[in-house]
């Protein structure tokens, strides 16, 4: 996968078939980038949490691999950066990645925007909220308001 934005509408898109209808998805960018994506869906207990970042790991059906999340934390492992996962069955999921920006293997942005666009669009009861701050430079944007 070439850029982040892509990553993060695979990460989406999990949350959107664990029925969630939030999904706030955070960007801070400094010496390094911080992506926090956050949903109220279905959550994973204990056990499920343990095997996400297998590859080899999915509920999909007809599926032999879950690369999402693996993908992610591969992608912020191979740009210095790091990975957590934490959810709770009935509440939710919260993925933290973290890439160094001058480290020479991260993967570029990509069009964060129009991912947004089409996440939306495609979602229209999903509310998605999204935060991009860049040392001065911030943007918003809720697609309730
Ligand atoms: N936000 C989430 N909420 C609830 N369960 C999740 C969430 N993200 C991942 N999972 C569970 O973890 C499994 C693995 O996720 P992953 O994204 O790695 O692969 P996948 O979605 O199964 O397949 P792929 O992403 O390759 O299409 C999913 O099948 C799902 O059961
Ligand atoms: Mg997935």
């Amino acid at each position: 996968m070439e850029d982040l934005s892509l990553h993060i509408l695979d990460i989406a898109e999990n949350a959107i078939r664990a029925k969630a209808n939030l999904i706030i998805i955070e960007i801070e960018e400094n010496d390094e980038l911080v992506l926090r994506i956050k949903d109220n869906g279905e959550g994973m207990d204990a056990e499920t949490l343990k095997m996400v970042t297998d590859p080899f790991y999915t509920t999909k059906e007809g599926k032999k691999a879950g690369l999402g999340v693996s993908l992610i934390s591969m992608a912020a492992e191979q740009a210095g950066g790091t990975f957590q996962i934490e959810s709770e069955p009935g509440v939710g999921t919260e993925l933290i990645a973290t890439f160094k920006t001058d480290h020479p293997d991260i993967k570029p942005m990509g069009d964060i925007l129009s991912t947004l666009e089409a996440l939306v669009i495609a979602n229209p009861s999903i509310r998605f909220i999204f935060h991009y701050k860049k040392g001065e430079e911030i943007y918003s944007f809720d697609s309730r308001e």
